[in-house]
């Protein structure tokens, strides 16, 4: 019987649920529950030598089987190639890449050795998924060694239009290396058109509808936007609702109305932008001064990276230099908090707000936007206030407040819109996004996914 092998960086670990484990933690565990199979990544340690046996740990019906990174690798593949480079470019921010031929190389030998660990894994019917940006090259690796199983990429970031993408010195390599795989899967309809853009005009393959065609190599591509479990995550914040750090929270919130965000602490989520966005709204809208509180939820994330140490010291002051202008004995303006929570109490805090703000400056999807909306009671729901720069815009942009996130006056006055908002007119936004979730949720994506990878 064929079994399902998930490859990707990062792995659950098996009581994952902290808000910073991003949303490919959060999408595949989730997926992987219901189906069962091998989960294949990273054990999140370091070791002086890379084994190529992994350690394997069964929970229910899902094998975990991890390996540890050297420090070598660890600098070059994760933090070097990975997130110094392939992070900031394909979300734009090509001024933070810093690239080096010594880290792409080492970015290159640890997906040879993922691709040899799967060699001594796989057999004949079993299906591939490798999942993100950290292993592009991973499906070339296992042609490489002979593996011709059915093998599918899905890239959970933004893939940047083919100038961008250009700025990556081995770009035609790494592109060329995805026409390995048999499926290509993308967060959406924009990504798949630069993805086709490029293997057009700089590879010169042949692209007829959604498949390339690249020598003798037949790669189909689509748009699968990943989604969550809305009944589950509505049930979550249900649960979470009477614990006791929410009832601190809302005994500290007094009558104020609350505005909240959570995002890993990560340049590309526009966090900076959105403090000040907020102190816009109380400078143009005195009557929400002493009246609206912010909290703004940001664990830390790859702290030795450049570029994250910076954006937390520059949150760091704008959030100090905004609460020291507008604090009152009796009201903090922005409650900044550096740590993750539990996700079913995330899930509640979302319950008990009157506004998501979700702006980020590019992302490949955002599930924050969607859990957001999953949690709302449908008698008197919040309202998402989304940056039309997520990938979640393309499915959310009728039932959301859009936003700019370059438009500081913009965010103030979407933030002002969702705060007075009538319950009609929220309710009927909320029963449109619910319905929209509902159809493409998470089992959606992985079956729409794995039936093209096996036809
Ligand atoms: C994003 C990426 C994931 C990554 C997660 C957390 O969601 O798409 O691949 O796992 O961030 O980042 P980290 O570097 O801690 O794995």
């Amino acid at each position: 019987m064929s079994r399902l092998i998930v490859v990707s960086n990062r792995v659950a670990s098996i009581t994952e649920g902290k808000s910073s484990a991003g949303g490919l933690v959060v999408g595949v565990l989730d997926a992987l529950r219901e189906t069962g199979g091998i989960w294949l990544g990273w054990s999140g340690t370091l070791e002086p030598k890379l084994k190529l046996n992994p350690f394997s740990e069964r929970h229910e019906n899902i094998e975990f089987l991890t390996v540890p990174l050297t420090k070598r690798d660890y600098d070059r593949y994760y933090r070097g190639f990975s997130n110094g480079v392939l992070w900031p470019t394909f979300h734009y921010r090509i001024d933070l890449s810093l690239y080096t031929r010594i880290d792409y190389m080492g970015y290159l030998e640890v997906n040879r050795k993922f691709a040899q660990i799967l060699a001594s894994t796989v057999e004949e019917d079993d299906h591939i998924w490798v999942h993100d940006y950290h292993l592009i090259p991973l499906g070339k690796a296992c042609r490489d060694l002979g593996i011709q199983n059915k093998t599918g990429f899905f890239l959970h970031i933004p893939f940047p239009s083919p100038s961008v993408l250009r700025t990556i010195p081995p770009h035609r390599e790494l592109v060329e290396s995805m026409c390995a795989y048999d499926l290509l899967g993308f967060q959406t309809d924009n990504d798949v058109q630069a993805f086709l853009d490029y293997a057009a005009r700089c590879l010169g393959a042949t692209v007829t509808g959604n498949v390339v065609q690249l020598g003798d190599r037949i790669t189909r591509v689509g748009a699968y936007p990943i989604g969550i479990h809305p009944e589950q995550v509505k049930s979550l914040s249900k649960e979470s609702v009477h614990t006791k750090p929410l009832a601190t929270l809302k005994a500290g919130l007094l009558d104020r109305k609350l505005i909240v965000s959570v995002d890993r602490l990560d340049y590309s989520k526009g966090l900076v932008e959105r403090f000040n966005a907020f102190e816009q709204l109380l400078e143009t809208s005195p009557q929400y001064r002493g009246k609206v509180t912010f909290v703004q939820i940001a664990p830390p994330s790859r702290q030795d990276v450049q570029g994250y140490r910076q954006i937390r010291r520059q949150l760091e002051s704008t959030a100090g230099r905004i609460n020291g202008k507008w604090t009152e004995l009796s009201w903090t303006p922005i409650r900044y908090m550096n740590r993750s929570y539990d996700r079913g109490l995330l899930m509640a805090i979302f319950r008990t707000s009157q506004v998501g703000l979700v702006t980020p400056l590019r992302d490949g999807m955002n599930l924050v936007a969607k859990e957001y909306i999953a949690s709302q009671p449908a008698h008197d729901p919040g309202v998402l206030v989304l940056s039309e720069f997520a990938g979640a815009a393309a499915e959310m942009r009728n039932g959301a407040v859009m936003v700019n996130p370059y438009d500081l006056q913009g965010m103030a006055d979407g933030l002002h819109r969702a705060l007075s908002m009538p319950l009609e007119e929220r309710k009927s936004r909320y029963e449109h996004l619910m319905a929209v979730l509902k159809q493409n949720d998470l089992s959606t994506w992985r079956d729409r996914f794995l039936s093209d990878l096996a036809a």
